[in-house]
Formats: C-alpha cells, sequence, structure tokens
C-alpha cells in the first residue's frame, strides 16, 4: 500500500528507482507491457478540470493492460451532487477498484482520502497544494537532458503562490545537492517567505528576482507556468499582476544553447507561440510525453505486486 500524496514522501532514492523503472518502460515494446497491470482497475476521480493529468494516467494504466473507471466532473456525474461525502464517496470506490487517482480544488483532499481508503491514493492535485506525479515528470524531463539532478541552475517563472505545480517541484529539487534557482514572478504570485526558507533551510539554493532583465544567461533549464486565474478570487488584484512573459526575444538575449524550456501546460498567454519551433523548447513534446511514461513507473510500482 503506497500512496502519493507529496513529494515530502519521496527520497532521492525513491526518485531513482522511479527513474529506472520509467527508462525500463520506455525502452520495452508496447506489446510486452500489456500484462503487467493486467486485471487491475484504475480510479480516476477528477473533480477539476484537466486534460493531460486525466489523460496520461489513463492512457498509462491501458498501456500496462489495467482497465479504468473514470470520473470527470464528479461534481456533475457522481453521488457528490446529492451530498455524499468525499470520504464515502471513496470507501465505495474502494471496493471496485485497485488505486484511486484524484483531483480536487481543495488542499488537504487527497491526503483526507488517503485516510478513509484501503487501496494506494495519487494525488493529481489537490487546490494550490501539490502535484507530486508533476514535479516527477519534470525532473525526468531534467535528468534525461543533463543525466543528473544535482548542480543544476534553473529559472521557474510565473504563479508561486497558487500553483501546486511549482511547489512539488521545489521540494523535489531540494531532494538533490547544489541547486540553484531562480524564481521569477510578481511581488502577488511569489513563495511565502516561510516557504522560501523551508526550502533554503532543505539545502535548495533560492534567488528572488521580479524582473525578466534579472534572468542570468547560464540556466540549464527555465520552466514557465501559468497564472492560476481561477484560485483568486479578488478580479481586480488579478487584472494588475503583469505575469512574466516568454518571448523569443528573450529566449535570444537571455537563453544559452545547451538549456531546456519547460512548462506545467496548460499554456494561455504568458508564452508566445512562437518560440514553439525552437528546439530547446520541450514543452510540447518530450516533457508531455515523459508524464505518460513517468505515470507508468508509479503505476507499476505502486499497484504490482
Ligand atoms: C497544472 C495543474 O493542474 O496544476 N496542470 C497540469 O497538471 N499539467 C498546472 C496548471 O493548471 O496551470
Amino acid at each position: 500500500m503506497k500512496d502519493l500524496i507529496s513529494i515530502d514522501q519521496i527520497s532521492a532514492k525513491d526518485i531513482d528507482l522511479i527513474f529506472k523503472t520509467t527508462d525500463r518502460i520506455r525502452k520495452t515494446p508496447v506489446k510486452k507491457l500489456l500484462n503487467i497491470l493486467k486485471g487491475k482497475i484504475v480510479t480516476l476521480l477528477f473533480y477539476e478540470p484537466s486534460s493531460r493529468t486525466f489523460s496520461s494516467f489513463c492512457v498509462a494504466a491501458k498501456r500496462l493492460g489495467a482497465q479504468t473507471l473514470e470520473y470527470q466532473n464528479p461534481m456533475q456525474t457522481s453521488s457528490a451532487v446529492k451530498g455524499e461525502t468525499l470520504e464515502d464517496s471513496i470507501k465505495v470506490f474502494e471496493n471496485y477498484s485497485d488505486t484511486i487517482i484524484i483531483r480536487h480544488p481543495e488542499i488537504g483532499t487527497a491526503s483526507n482520502a488517503a485516510n478513509a481508503a484501503n487501496i494506494p491514493i495519487i494525488n493529481a492535485g489537490d487546490g494550490a497544494g501539490e502535484h507530486p506525479s508533476q514535479a516527477l515528470l519534470d525532473l525526468y524531463t531534467i535528468r534525461q537532458r543533463f543525466g543528473k539532478l544535482h548542480d543544476l541552475k534553473g529559472l521557474i517563472a510565473g504563479d508561486f503562490r497558487y500553483g501546486r505545480a511549482v511547489r512539488s517541484l521545489l521540494k523535489a529539487l531540494c531532494l538533490f545537492k547544489n541547486n540553484l534557482i531562480y524564481l521569477l514572478s510578481p511581488k502577488e504570485l511569489s513563495l511565502t517567505d516561510k516557504d522560501v526558507s523551508l526550502y533554503r533551510s532543505q539545502g535548495l539554493k533560492i534567488f528572488e528576482i521580479n524582473l525578466e532583465k534579472d534572468i542570468p544567461k547560464d540556466c540549464d533549464f527555465w520552466y514557465w507556468t501559468r497564472v492560476q486565474k481561477e484560485r483568486i478570487k479578488n478580479k481586480t488584484a488579478l487584472n494588475k499582476i503583469n505575469a512574466p512573459y516568454l518571448s523569443t526575444s528573450l529566449l535570444k538575449e537571455k537563453g544559452n544553447k545547451k538549456m531546456i524550456v519547460m512548462h506545467v501546460l496548460p499554456r494561455i498567454d504568458e508564452v508566445d507561440k512562437a518560440v514553439d519551433s525552437d528546439a530547446r523548447c520541450i514543452f510540447m513534446t518530450k516533457q508531455v510525453k515523459n508524464g505518460m511514461y513517468v505515470r507508468m513507473a508509479l503505476l507499476k510500482l505502486i499497484l504490482q505486486k
């Protein structure tokens, strides 16, 4: 029984195992993977919209021979409409399935589900909390390019206040030595001082910047994120936010040859589509594909006896 709720549960050694499993899965012919989770049922319970996380977990399960029970929008389609508690729904679904993958708008829901359940629960995003499988696929993408997860210099840009994927990514980067991260965001979307101190105390070097002109030219990776508009209640304040923008000229001015450019996706208006044709921008290609492979590895490790 292995839940995946937060990066806090994971060590560098676990990440190594997950990535070695991912490497093996990537190299195995498709047909040979189909027996790995044959007969298993994976339930996807997504109370918030999702394209990549939902479909990559779904496809990951199917590519390993499992079948899926899929709820997109359970607030309209499940007994949640009638007022059934999340705990009760989880207790019911665990009778039918081997694991439940849950996404929910409130922080802590995945953890509550894990407390209620006797089968593994995977957090696919809990409000502004965490998104551990996303951080793992991001790290895997970095490791694929540089062959290491330590001694890296990176830029993360966008929304640290409400973005759950960056929170998990920063926690994951803390697990490896000597990483230096520039955080580019407007003040309204910066990390809390408490979080900055926490990550620093775990060995991550953090520089907070507010302007594109302060990006150093020698980053190994850039990681862009959108503003999480749906989590910002004050719409007047939201309209005043000046989020970092990735343009071809910024890439030309501050980028370098060896770097990669990632994005958590979805991209809204914070990245110019013209950068997509640049070979360093792998957010629509390798990064997305790795999401499926890393999630296959997670399901294999969690479900295979
Ligand atoms: C992210 C999420 O849902 O947290 N999307 C994703 O899973 N790739 C980021 C976002 O919505 O901005």
